[in-house]
């Protein structure tokens, strides 16, 4: 059997072969067990030495050319064939991978930080307290007793427990625990979550955040309180914000003040954002009540200070111009992932 021709004829069919299944039914015809070139192999026995040293090395460049061209094959019709799957289909092969998304703080987590930072910046260190608390912690320590009716405006969820316990209705509560474990001076923040039953509106949830601020020293006045809130509110929203101080009720503050800011929207012409006030309510404050001083066993002829509450919504809310409190509990991506 002639050599060449075998070559040639497995060459043309290579060359020729449409598919990766023709280059299998060559490759057996040609190399396998019994294929053509095999077989020839097979048949160098019966030859002399020096024909079977000529045809075996002859058979065995003919076998790598054609194991070569059969590779080199594969790769032009794998191409093909992708080609073919491209244009029967919508699929675009060579558009970039999906990205993996990734989460990012929650504005009120990241409102939380800067507040820490600038509070941080000031002296102050950040406090914890628990969110399951006892009703003295959360009311009889801070003043008000079991009949007081300030405690209906802070109505939330009891628990169901041998202790009476509750979901606390501020962070306040806080200020007591740290005063119990610390010795003045005293410079503290407690930010943290809150409950209280109410009905849900654009301004009420029934779960939300606040700020509580402590400062205890020898000779802390209304003034520290002022200076201290302002640079805070400054930092906050801005160098130019203003702030005032009016006179309000809690039980656990004598005197007591509110806190508002200047609107940053009108600068305090008036608006539908501060209901034509020119004014923003803020957050509560006070020096602290000489009773709550004494529930924690410090002399209040030795020691006085001030404390503040403020809404960690709220502050999001203005500096964000969020106008609906309940987007912060939605879970819903397209109101997060603008921030
Ligand atoms: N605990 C108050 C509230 O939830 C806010 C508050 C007011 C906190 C006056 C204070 C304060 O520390 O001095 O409405």
């Amino acid at each position: 059997m002639d050599l060449k021709e075998i070559g040639k004829r497995a060459e043309n069919e290579i060359r020729t072969a449409q598919n990766q299944n023709d280059l299998k039914k060559i490759v057996q015809k040609y190399l396998g067990k019994t294929g053509e070139i095999t077989q020839i192999l097979h048949s160098l026995k019966n030859l002399s030495n020096d024909e079977k040293k000529q045809l075996g090395q002859d058979v065995n460049i003919l076998k790598t050319e054609l194991m070569n061209l059969i590779s080199s094959k594969e790769i032009i019709l794998a191409k093909k064939e992708l080609e073919e799957i491209e244009n029967k289909t919508d699929i675009d092969l060579t558009m970039p991978a999906r990205q993996a998304s990734v989460g990012h703080l929650h504005p009120i987590t990241q409102v939380e930080d800067r507040i820490i930072e600038i509070f941080s910046n000031l002296g102050f260190e950040v406090a914890q307290g628990p969110e399951a608390e006892t009703e003295w912690y959360n009311f009889d320590a801070l003043n008000i007793p079991k009949d007081h009716p300030a405690r209906d405006l802070w109505d939330t969820f009891w628990l169901k427990t041998e202790k009476k316990m509750l979901l606390r209705t501020h962070t306040s509560p806080v200020q007591v625990r740290y005063m119990e474990k610390h010795v003045p001076p005293i410079k503290i923040i407690a930010p943290g979550r809150i409950f209280r039953y109410e009905a849900t509106d654009s301004s009420h949830e029934i779960n939300f955040y606040q700020l509580e601020g402590l400062m205890i020293d020898r000779d802390i006045t209304l003034s520290d309180l002022k200076g201290i809130i302002e640079k805070f509110f400054q930092a906050f929203f801005g160098g130019e914000t203003e702030i005032r101080l009016r006179p309000s009720f809690f039980p656990f503050t004598e005197p007591s003040v509110e806190v508002d800011i200047k609107c940053l929207l009108c600068k305090g012409k008036g608006c539908s954002a501060c209901s034509q006030r020119g004014w923003l309510e803020m957050g509560g404050a006070g020096m602290v009540h000489p009773e709550v001083l004494k529930s924690v066993g410090l002399n209040p002829k030795q020691w006085q200070g001030f404390a503040f509450g403020m809404g960690l919504d709220r502050l999001t809310m203005m500096k964000y111009k969020v106008d609906n409190i309940r987007l912060f509990y939605s879970g819903d991506l397209r109101f997060l992932e603008q921030f």
